[in-house]
């Protein structure tokens, strides 16, 4: 076995991997001989040249302009009027079974510093529900309010996938319908040090991790998720990340839009805070819609006004997107996609040629992912719809700080405290106007404005005076 082991990766250089092999157990042996054989070598061997030994020029195509957007409020009473049959649109999508949600839980979360699958984090400021949870809770009142239940795609990563699934089985699956609750894996990449060498994470294993969430649409038609779908007669995907509680799991007026408009792929965006706000940018060029990241936007453009004085490239992408059921099949349909990769310089453990295990303190490897939004240029047809930030978007990334557990938190209470006093509670307020006490409403219970005020009717709730967690 070396030997076809060692003949397969001399013509690349990567015979490192080999260096412990006679030393392993045979079952230990078979374990690396698997990873190996499953790596594409000419492929990697052309990204290594790609993306690590050189780092690839972003190329910011000539001609890009803003993208056009839905705004969050209709400009005029045509607009508003299309509005309404979408909103009634995507509400008859949801009643006839043809929306499922999609959430990508496959990430490390390396910046949260949580031991365990991000979604069982326990994010709800009150409840402590986890991210899980919440979400499990508001898809199954989506399902009742719509009269349907919905079925939840979660993509998961080799390094989670047990741990997340003993999660739900240990939590009855939150209420729902276990058959109603789809794990799938995405595949991984192998890291690369900056000699272009592939790493070893342990003595029998390569230094693999997952592909980024780019590696959805492969992984929904590896794992037969599509052909599930397809059976169920479901067409769209409310497509979401793990992270961001605050998400409407399923937005009418989103799905509405992007079937009457015949789009393949949308997205929600929001009006960035500032020019170099960390969000991708929408932009077009050659009738094509493409999301450049924070960081690849020149400066100029990033900057550049409109005679009012608004950003230009206002529009920032909260990954939030409706995918059809027949896009991700027309766009992995010979069993294989390629989007871009990006690359990213993580301090990645190796094993040294001693064999010792090594935590770098800088970074010392590439770690390829590829990005989901690279496939809005595939697309025909696309669509985007503004929302209101403080209504969708509370990403937990970190700890402390700009997108954190401390201000998803607080973004939950104000949003729920919103509901109540649109209800007509009463609540005490800081002299800023924001929320002086917790509140914190199930999601199992009130899905939206409309849901809260039925809520607060039927108990009639009227004030409240101290922090409370509603059932
Ligand atoms: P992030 O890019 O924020 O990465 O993922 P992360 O892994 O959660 O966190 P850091 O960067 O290590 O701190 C955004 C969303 O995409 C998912 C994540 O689970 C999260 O929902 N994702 C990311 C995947 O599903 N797979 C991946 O390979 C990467």
């Amino acid at each position: 076995m070396y030997q076809q082991l060692y003949d397969k990766l001399a013509p690349y250089g990567q015979t490192q991997l080999l260096r412990f092999f006679n030393q392993l157990n045979a079952m230990e042996q078979a374990h690396l001989a698997a990873q190996i054989q499953a790596l594409d070598l000419p492929e990697l061997d052309r990204l290594i040249r790609e993306y690590v030994l050189q780092r690839k020029p972003i190329t910011i195509p000539e001609d890009l302009k803003p993208a056009e957007f839905f705004p969050l409020h209709p400009v005029d009473a045509d607009q508003a009027a299309w509005y309404e049959r979408a909103r009634a649109r995507g509400e008859a999508l949801l009643k006839e079974g043809k929306v499922s949600a999609l959430t990508v839980a496959g990430g490390q979360g390396t910046r949260l510093g949580f031991d365990g699958p991000k979604g069982t984090y326990p994010i709800a400021p009150l409840s402590h529900k986890t991210l899980f949870q919440y979400f499990a809770e508001s898809l199954l009142r989506a399902g009742e309010k719509y009269g349907h239940p919905l079925t939840w795609y979660i993509m998961t990563s080799v390094i989670n996938n047990q741990a997340t699934q003993e999660f739900f089985e240990k939590h009855d699956y939150f209420g729902m319908e276990p058959k109603r609750v789809v794990f799938f894996i995405q595949g991984t990449m192998p890291a690369v040090g900056y000699d272009g060498k592939l790493l070893l994470g342990a003595k029998d294993s390569l230094s693999l991790s997952p592909d980024g969430h780019g590696g959805t649409l492969l992984a929904l038609r590896k794992s037969g998720c599509l052909d599930r779908m397809k059976a169920e007669r479901v067409e769209y995907l409310s497509y979401f990340q793990v992270d961001n509680p605050l998400v409407s799991v399923v937005n009418p007026l989103l799905l509405g839009l992007h079937a009457l408009e015949d789009s393949e792929m949308s997205a929600i965006m929001l009006s960035k805070t500032g020019p170099f706000e960390k969000l991708g940018n929408f932009c077009t060029s050659h009738g094509r819609l493409w999301i450049i990241e924070y960081s690849d936007l020149p400066e100029a453009l990033a900057t550049s006004r409109n005679a009012d004085g608004s950003l230009c490239f206002v529009a920032g992408s909260p990954a939030i997107h409706v995918l059809n059921r027949s896009f991700i099949e027309r766009l992995t349909a010979d069993g294989q996609l390629s989007l871009p990769w990006h690359r990213a310089d993580k301090k990645v453990p190796f094993v040294n040629e001693a064999g010792l295990l090594v935590k770098p303190e800088e970074p010392n490897a590439v770690k390829l992912e590829s990005f989901i939004f690279d496939a809005l240029p595939l697309a025909e047809r696309t669509m985007i719809l503004e929302a209101d930030r403080r209504e969708e978007f509370a990403p937990t990334k970190n700890q402390t700080g700009v997108d954190s557990v401390e201000s998803c938190r607080q973004m939950l209470i104000a949003r729920d405290a919103r509901r109540l006093m649109a209800a007509g509670v009463k609540l005490p307020l800081t002299p800023e106007g924001d929320p002086a006490v917790q509140v914190e409403i199930s999601p199992r219970a009130v899905l939206d404005d409309e849901d809260a005020a039925a809520y607060c009717r039927s108990r009639k709730l009227t004030e409240i005076k101290q922090d409370t967690y509603l059932e």
